[in-house]
């Protein structure tokens, strides 16, 4: 068993992105009494938690991850009584929230950058400010968002950093009062009986000492190494586990960019972090810039698979093939046209047999897919639209048309279409005008359709959901790889050290028809089918004949 049982390595956490979840006042945004209408159908889910995306006061240029106040909510989302009764509504059902916790940055309309820019104490130092020639930024980093990561502040006079937007000035986390105003914040939800946080870009927080120039050629953008896992981020995570996260029962996740065994390990063990959110698998279709695209390989899922199955023994995965960030997983590594229902259930399948605890983001349980947007008028995500403004201006491409392939495989809007709730116009999403374009295959995939049905997408979810509640050996067995070289179907086991019982997981990742040989010296005799995305004519693993995208799930006893 691993360490101690907790509730969250035994459930599965639903993500929501409110924007796009359900609008319940037809203005095209969706909205707290939104969720609040949906309770019913996360109960029905099953899911164990929510992570709910931030809905704090923000002028949305980053989509509320620019953040002004952190204790209002956005009013377009609602009322702090609303949010109460949101949270009060998970919890009658028995669903825990955890709230976005986003303290990289701020928005420049927060009030410690309005009264920092105007050098007002206490908030001079609260940012990354450097004096200097306003043609001359400080150093050479590169914004994740493209573009340099310094705006020069006519008000102050000075360069500030923003690895983000310019509008997302980052916090100086080497500045003690920041620190303590974060952890005060944090304080002031988790007494709200928020249940944790998914902490958004946490190993950015610290910037190398005396922000050198980068200069690591294959790195993503100038100046990775210096504020990627940088020193001193452990310390300032132990801080904050010792001031604030030890006093509570709470659960976190922290996204960890770029982040290796080692490190991840020291933030769970060492620093008290209970996930951190990976991304080698999100790296496989990279090649290297929002312009183009790589064909990931079955070899390199395997391979990223086992090394974290199997490399963070001492700690815990957290679990997920999409978010708000990524493009739809069934686009991306199953097939979205001819067999979207089979492999999104692959997929899932995948996600649910795994160590650790899995993470669905909102309309992946109805396979939704990626949308696909003609102009570059149809993009909401600011990240989207400054790359291309960005490249077109530096003659990096010539046009739009030329990369729009890959710009709409990229973008992050695929994930933020709205949530398909019905055949209704806008997905029954909402009565008005919807502030982003609609996926249009929502008359097929949607709620309605799918909810009863047996042999559709969301209630394969709900399968996956139960048949982890119930099996132990889902949640806590080790990740035991088998058919290692095979190409096109992925297998393995799931044992307990002490137990006898075990899974096996056998998924055919691909549209073919092989056949599959187990290798022997496992016990096959009493192997139960539990669960399918085919009619099973013969159950025996032994002689597995798998049809496009097969999946199966055995319990051995
Ligand atoms: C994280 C969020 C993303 C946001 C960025 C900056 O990666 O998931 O949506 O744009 O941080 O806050």
């Amino acid at each position: 068993m691993d360490g101690q049982r907790e509730w969250w390595k035994e459930g599965v956490v639903y993500q929501i992105y409110p924007q796009s979840f359900k609008d319940s006042d037809g203005d095209g945004v969706g909205d707290i009494p939104g969720i609040v209408e949906k309770l019913d159908y996360l109960d029905y889910l099953g899911v164990d938690a929510v992570w709910l995306n931030p809905v704090y006061d923000s002028p949305l240029a980053d989509n509320g991850y620019d953040v002004r106040d952190y204790r209002a909510i956005l009013d377009e989302y609602g009322t702090m009584a609303d949010w109460e009764t949101l949270r009060d509504g998970l919890h009658d059902r028995d669903i825990r929230l955890i709230m976005d916790l986003v303290v990289n940055h701020t928005s420049d309309e927060h009030e410690w950058f309005r009264k920092s820019r105007r050098l007002e104490d206490p908030y001079t130092d609260y940012y990354v400010w450097r004096d200097g020639d306003s043609d001359e930024p400080p150093n050479n980093w590169e914004s994740l968002f493209d573009g340099p990561a310094w705006t020069y502040d006519d008000e102050r006079e000075a360069w500030y950093l923003h690895l983000f937007d310019p509008k997302q000035p980052d916090l100086d986390w080497t500045n003690p009062a920041v620190r303590e105003d974060v952890y005060e914040m944090m304080r002031w939800w988790l007494d709200r009986d928020v249940d944790g946080f998914r902490m958004d870009v946490i190993n950015l927080l610290a910037k190398r000492d005396g922000l050198p120039d980068g200069t690591d050629d294959a790195a993503p953008v100038t100046g990775w190494e210096h504020f990627v896992s940088a020193p001193p981020i452990h310390e300032y995570i132990q801080e904050m586990h010792e001031e604030v996260l030890s006093r509570y029962d709470v659960m976190t996740v922290g996204e960890a960019l770029d982040v290796s065994i080692e490190d991840a390990r020291r933030f769970i063990v060492e620093d008290g972090l209970d996930m951190v959110f990976t991304f080698d698998h999100m790296y496989l279709d990279e090649a290297g810039s929002r312009f183009t695209v790589a064909e990931w390989e079955l070899a390199d899922l395997k391979e990223v698979t086992a090394k974290w199955q199997t490399g963070l023994s001492e700690g815990w995965n957290s679990l997920y093939l999409g978010n708000h960030d990524q493009p739809r997983m069934v686009s991306r590594f199953g097939d979205d046209a001819e067999y979207r229902r089979e492999s999104t259930k692959l997929l899932a399948t995948y996600l649910f047999t795994l160590k650790g605890t899995p993470f669905v983001y909102q309309g992946d349980e109805l396979g939704m897919t990626n949308a696909r947007f003609e102009t570059i008028d149809d993009y909401r995500d600011v990240a989207t639209i400054r790359a291309v403004e960005l490249a077109l201006e530096t003659g990096h491409i010539d046009q739009f048309d030329a990369v729009r392939n890959a710009v709409n495989y990229w973008t992050r809007d695929n994930a933020r279409t709205p949530m398909q709730w019905s055949d209704d116009p806008n997905a029954g999403f909402t009565v008005g005008e919807p502030w982003i374009k609609v996926n249009e295959d929502y008359p097929d995939v949607n709620v309605e359709r799918q909810r009863g049905d047996p042999d559709s997408v969301l209630e394969y979810y709900r399968q996956l959901v139960a048949l982890r509640h119930e099996q132990p050996v889902l949640k806590y067995g080790n990740y035991v790889p088998i058919l290692e070289e095979h190409a096109e179907v992925m297998a393995y086991l799931r044992r307990h050290d002490e137990q006898a019982n075990r899974a096996l997981a056998v998924l055919n990742f691909f549209d073919g028809r092989p056949v599959v040989e187990l290798p022997s010296g496992v016990e096959y005799d009493d192997a139960d089918l539990v669960c399918t995305n085919y009619d099973v004519a013969d159950p025996d693993p032994r002689e597995l004949d798998l049809r496009p995208y097969e999946a199966r799930v055995y319990l051995l006893d």
